[in-house]
């Protein structure tokens, strides 16, 4: 499948200041494939914002390349293809919810129908469908996000650029949020996702990217980058003795009135552990633990600290 973004060297100094010169972003290069959802993760001042603005043309780099959809980045063509969700997001506040869209809409040059249609589909889409006339003085910080989000929906774009959509949400409009992200991933869409929150990546992402001080320190699929971790294997009324013979294969015990917990480091020693156990103690499960995104992140970002 053809790259929807490849970056090759791409380095961006900030200058002067009474920090000097920074380099934001510093000989990164990486490819995204049309059609999926990447991750773009890292602490804060990592370089996320600064890349994203030097796909979207926003800013020049200092060095190295950038093609977006198979042109340079900043094309204007290109540019009616991609949309951009900022990481806060400036609306005029005397607007009314549906007024935004509407404007926005006039932007892409639709005509009055189309834009009504437009602005009550998307609305819709972000769960505001009742908020449209007020004010966006009136809104909370989850409602302008959203009206972002339904902002970076109105040309339809094959590639959408979010940066930090689910911060400020409560539990239900983040699990909207990153449920309408996942439904774009499906329905074909390129995601180029920045977020500091995990989870949401871990399940909506194919792949991800981490950045840490400019330079991107791992990047791959989910699965490649998530080792396998330990297994917690659960018996029912193993004997005393049972759970001590049992002891040495595990890093850690723990029992929960009938039930005995065994956290296993290797494959191997589970099927020792099974095999010791067996007609011995009912087996209630053998449950993998994967590492979490968040464990290698802070694993990661930690030692290149050091
Ligand atoms: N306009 C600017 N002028 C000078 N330095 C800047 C400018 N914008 C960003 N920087 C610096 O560039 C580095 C990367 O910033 P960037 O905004 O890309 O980080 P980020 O990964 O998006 O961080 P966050 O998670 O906090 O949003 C930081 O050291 C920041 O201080
Ligand atoms: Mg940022």
């Amino acid at each position: 499948m053809a790259d929807a973004i490849s970056v090759r060297g791409l380095t961006k100094f900030y200058g002067g200041g009474l920090k000097g010169i920074v380099a934001a972003v510093d000989n990164i290069s990486f490819s995204v494939a049309e059609g999926e959802v990447f991750g773009f993760i890292g602490p804060n001042g990592a370089g996320k914002t600064t890349t994203i603005k030097i796909l979207l043309g926003l800013l020049f780099p200092s060095a190295g390349e950038a093609e977006v959809l198979g042109k340079p980045a900043g094309d204007i063509e290109t540019k009616r293809r991609i949309s951009y969700l900022p990481e806060s997001p400036y609306f005029y506040e005397h607007m009314t919810g549906a007024e935004v869209i509407d404007f926005y809409c006039r932007l892409f040059r639709m005509n009055a129908g189309l834009r009504k249609t437009k602005t009550t589909e998307l609305l819709k889409r972000v769960g505001l469908a009742s908020d449209g006339d007020r004010t966006l003085r009136q809104y909370s910080k989850g409602m302008l996000q959203r009206i972002g989000i339904a902002q970076a929906l109105i040309n339809d774009p094959d590639l959408l650029f979010l940066d930090e959509p689910t911060s400020g949400l409560d539990p239900i409009a983040h699990k909207d949020i990153t449920e309408l992200i996942a439904s774009l991933g499906k329905q074909g869409k390129t995601v180029f996702l920045s977020s500091h929150q995990l989870g949401d990546v871990e399940t909506v992402c194919d792949r991800v990217a981490i950045i840490n001080r400019g330079k991107i320190v791992k990047i791959g699929t989910l699965d490649d980058l998530l080792h396998a971790g330990r297994t917690v294997v659960t018996l029912a009324r193993p004997g005393d003795g049972l759970v001590e013979k049992l002891k040495s294969l595990a890093e850690r015990v723990s029992s929960d009135g009938e039930l005995v917990r065994f956290y296993v480091e290797s494959e191997d020693k589970v099927h020792s552990l099974l095999e010791a156990a067996r007609g011995k103690a009912t087996l209630v499960s053998v449950v993998p633990q994967r590492q979490t995104l968040e464990d290698l992140f802070v694993e990661i970002v930690r030692e290149v600290g050091k």
